[in-house]
């Protein structure tokens, strides 16, 4: 199977509710490896860029206040198949409907406010790490 490298972002909900250590180690026992790490807090330029292809949907600009509201944590992880794996140990982007043992089962409080990002495809990946992270940002 193929090494990948995912993008992940702790989203402010979790990271107000002191949740980091919790899902950091739900992401590591997974075997995932952090490649490269940061807190930031993201202006509203930043995350509407982020979320452009959303940008058509009812929700967007409550999204992007959400990203806004705190910080977060993003992070480039890699492994294999790191990208399905990824979004499988997240869980549906709906608490409600997430399986028991996910991040977002376990973490999650609405479609919205669900604790994490994960992306989805090899594309997105791609574009997702290097909006966040340049090169030699990733040592891991
Ligand atoms: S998915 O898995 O990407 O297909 O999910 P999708 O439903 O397309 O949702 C994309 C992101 O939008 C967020 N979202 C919402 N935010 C606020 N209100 C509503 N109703 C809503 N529906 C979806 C959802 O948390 C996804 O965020 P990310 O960061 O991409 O996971």
């Amino acid at each position: 199977m193929a090494i990948e490298q995912t993008f992940s972002i702790i989203k402010p909900d979790a990271v107000e509710r002191n949740l980091i250590g919790d899902i950091l180690k739900m992401i590591t026992d997974s075997g995932l490896r952090i490649k490269g790490m940061k807190m930031i807090h993201m202006d509203r330029a930043k995350a509407e860029g982020f979320y452009a292809v959303h940008r058509e949907r009812p929700f967007f600009g409550e999204l992007v206040d959400y990203m806004i509201s705190g910080p977060v944590v993003v992070s480039c992880l890699e492994g294999e198949n790191a990208i399905e794996k990824y979004r499988a140990l997240m869980g549906a982007t709906n608490p409600a409907d997430a399986a028991p043992g996910t991040i977002r089962a376990a973490f999650g409080q609405n479609i919205q406010n669900n604790a994490c990002h994960g992306s989805d495809g090899p594309d997105t990946a791609r574009t997702e790490v290097a909006y966040f992270f340049d090169k030699e940002e990733l040592v891991g």
